[in-house]
C-alpha cells in the first residue's frame, strides 16, 4: 500500500469517522492547551500529526518510514516539523515535548518496551498511546490470520499486555481508554459510540494513556 492510499482511507466516510472518533478521545486524555508542544510517535502520512497542528498545537510528528514521512512533509504546512527516526530511540532530549500522542504504530514496534520507555522519557507532562486491541470486533473483522490491509503484521493485544508495558516506569494516573466499538461506522455504531464509556476495554482501539511523576 502507497502512502498516498493509506492516507486517503481517511478521506473516506468510515475512515474519516475512526480517524475523528480516535483523535478526539486522545485530544481529551492529553487535554492540551493551543500553543502546547505534541510529539506524534509512528506519524506515518500524519494525518494525526496534522489534526493536532489544525488545533493549535505545535506538531512534530516521527516516523522509521522515509516514503510515509515525504508524503507527509508534502501535505504539510510550514507550522509542521517531521522527524525521520526510531520509536526505540527518539532522537529528543527528555521532557522534550508536552504531550507525546502514538497512534497503531507500536503494534508494528518489536521492542515495545523499550519505545514506551523512550515515549515516557521525552513526555513532559502526559502521553497517549493507542494500541489495536484483541478483545474487539475491529480484531474480529481485521486482525485475524495475520491482519488485512494496513492492519496486516500488526501485533493485537489484551488491556492487561499494554498496562504490563509501563511497570516500573516513573508513571502517574496510568488509566485505560477504548473507541471503535462498532468499527463499521454505521448510524447504528456511530450512535452506539456516543454513549459508550470509554473506560470500556473493548474497542478496536486501546489507549493508555498517563502523566509524568
Ligand atoms: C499503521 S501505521 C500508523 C500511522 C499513523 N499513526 C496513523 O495512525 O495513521 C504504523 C506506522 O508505524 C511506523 N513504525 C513502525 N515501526 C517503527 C519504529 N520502530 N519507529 C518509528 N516508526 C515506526 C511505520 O513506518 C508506520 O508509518
Amino acid at each position: 500500500m502507497t502512502p498516498a492510499d493509506y492516507d486517503a482511507w481517511y478521506d473516506t466516510p468510515r475512515g474519516r469517522w475512526i480517524g475523528e472518533t480516535e483523535y478526539a478521545l486522545a485530544s481529551r486524555l492529553l487535554a492540551p492547551q493551543a500553543g502546547d508542544s505534541l510529539l506524534d510517535v509512528g506519524c506515518g502520512t500524519g494525518w494525526f500529526t496534522r489534526r493536532a497542528d489544525a488545533d493549535e498545537l505545535v506538531a512534530t510528528g516521527l516516523d522509521s518510514s522515509a516514503a510515509a514521512l515525504a508524503y507527509a512533509r508534502a501535505q504539510s504546512g510550514p507550522t509542521l516539523n517531521w522527524a525521520a527516526g526510531d520509536a526505540r530511540d527518539l532522537p529528543f532530549v527528555d521532557a522534550g515535548f508536552d504531550h507525546v500522542l502514538s497512534i497503531a504504530a507500536l503494534c508494528f514496534v518489536a521492542d515495545e518496551r523499550q519505545a514506551v520507555t523512550e515515549i515516557v522519557r521525552v513526555a513532559r507532562r502526559r502521553f497517549a498511546i493507542g494500541w489495536l486491541n484483541r478483545h474487539s470486533m475491529l480484531y474480529r473483522e481485521k486482525g485475524r490470520d495475520g491482519g488485512r490491509g494496513a492492519y496486516r503484521g500488526a501485533h493485537w493485544h489484551t488491556a492487561e499486555e499494554v498496562r504490563a508495558l509501563f511497570t516500573g516506569l516513573p508513571v502517574a494516573r496510568l488509566a485505560l481508554r477504548s473507541a471503535i466499538f462498532l468499527p463499521s461506522a454505521t448510524r447504528w455504531a456511530r450512535r452506539l459510540e456516543r454513549v459508550m464509556p470509554a473506560a470500556l476495554p473493548w474497542g478496536g482501539m486501546l489507549f493508555v494513556t498517563g502523566g509524568k511523576t
